[in-house]
């Protein structure tokens, strides 16, 4: 990490005393708020990093529910949810997600100070969240991994929620195409995802939000963020240890590419485009016409596997798209497909061609985000 990260030496985030490591040494101590003044936190640690947090002292802790974690500790804590195994999934998942909007919210917030070292310092976070990430979903089939993302907090229905979700998406595509896929290759492939639409802080707002009708001239703007993220990610020149870069790079730069060679920006062919570009393609696409997004309604899984298949060989890779379908349980196969895509369609405009229905965000749970806001816990 950069130097700017030193600010957060004696910093806390907060997580539930449930999603703490059991029965293995400890890769990082936690604290309590002995506190009762919310102005004058009181940070005290109750285990230190190498302990064991046995049945005893479980007992003896349960009743903090919360504890903190020094904020240079994240990326151990984060590594550790893998192992966590006694917390459900959705638990852990939705603290990796949190984490990962931190670091999304430090790339695309724009009142937020912004430089290329500050991007590298939240892809390496991106990085750390990826880690933690493939290592609990990599075995998820496309229904469990619906339901999962269904059930998480959503956030701006746009941006991160996006983002999260193709990585995701990106992840288990990957494994149910190739099986013996290093964790390294899930890693660069859920990064690629996580940040495919990179290129977007430097696309107006007034076009990206836009919810009417979008000019051409407004769209070319647009179809430029593969190329302007491309770009952005060699300037900051992140350092991901085991990701390949240079694979990620091109997610970035080719995830608008169609197997048909219809694609932007290079109008890239088959197997010109990177593995991994093509599995984000089918990521992106699914997860635009089956999240809501723009307060919008959308499909079930199995239209969308209908209407992915029409596309399939003009927009997206044939071959992944049958080992994608193959991860779905048979129960949920007989869509009837009602919606109908257009020709043109594009996944940077799923919004302005699907049904509107008014949807309220659910609101986020875990205080890992809160950590970060204005009453950010300092040490006294
Ligand atoms: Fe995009
Ligand atoms: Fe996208």
């Amino acid at each position: 990490m950069g130097t700017h990260a030193n600010h957060e030496l004696n910093s806390y985030f907060t997580v539930d005393f449930g999603l703490i490591l059991q029965g293995k040494p400890l890769p990082y101590s936690i604290y309590v708020n002995s506190s009762k003044h919310e102005s004058r936190d009181r940070f005290v640690k109750i285990v230190g990093q190498d302990e064991v947090l046995n049945s005893d002292l479980i007992e003896g802790f349960k009743k903090y529910h919360r504890v903190y974690v020094l904020e240079t500790e994240r990326n151990q804590y984060l590594r550790s949810l893998v192992d966590a195994t006694h917390a459900p999934d959705i638990e852990r998942v939705s603290v990796i997600k949190d984490s990962a909007i931190k670091y999304l919210d430090d790339i695309f917030d724009p009142s937020k100070e912004f430089n290329t070292e500050i991007l590298g310092d939240a892809i390496e976070g991106c990085h750390e969240s990826m880690q933690s990430m493939v290592g609990v979903i990599k075995d998820y089939d496309i229904n469990n991994l619906k339901k999962l993302i269904g059930d998480l907090s959503f956030h701006d229905f746009y941006t991160y929620d996006h983002s999260i979700n193709v990585s995701m998406y990106t992840v288990m595509i990957l494994k149910a195409y190739k099986p013996q896929s290093k964790n390294e290759d899930l890693v660069t492939a859920g990064l690629g995802g996580l940040l495919h639409d990179l290129g977007k802080i430097k696309i107006p707002t007034d076009i990206l939000n836009n919810t009417g009708k979008l000019s051409d001239e407004a769209f070319d703007v647009i179809k430029t963020h593969p190329e302007l993220g491309a770009k952005l990610f060699d300037e900051s020149a992140p350092d991901l240890p085991g990701a390949d870069s240079s694979a990620i790079r091109r997610v970035i730069l080719e995830h608008h590419e169609n197997w048909d060679g219809t694609g932007y920006p290079n109008k890239l062919k088959e197997k010109e485009h990177h593995l991994f570009s093509r599995v984000c393609s089918i990521a992106d696409f699914f997860d635009a016409i089956t999240t809501k997004r723009s307060y919008s309604d959308v499909m079930s899984i199995e239209d969308a596997l209908v209407v992915m298949e029409r596309t399939a060989s003009k927009k997206i890779d044939p071959d992944i798209f049958k080992f994608f379908v193959e991860k779905v349980s048979k129960a949920v196969l007989n869509g009837k497909a009602s919606i109908e895509l257009p020709e043109d369609f594009d996944t940077e405009r799923a919004h302005k061609v699907l049904p509107l229905r008014k949807v309220k965000p659910k609101k986020i749970s875990s205080d890992f985000t809160k950590a970060e806001g204005p009453s950010k816990k300092k040490a006294a």
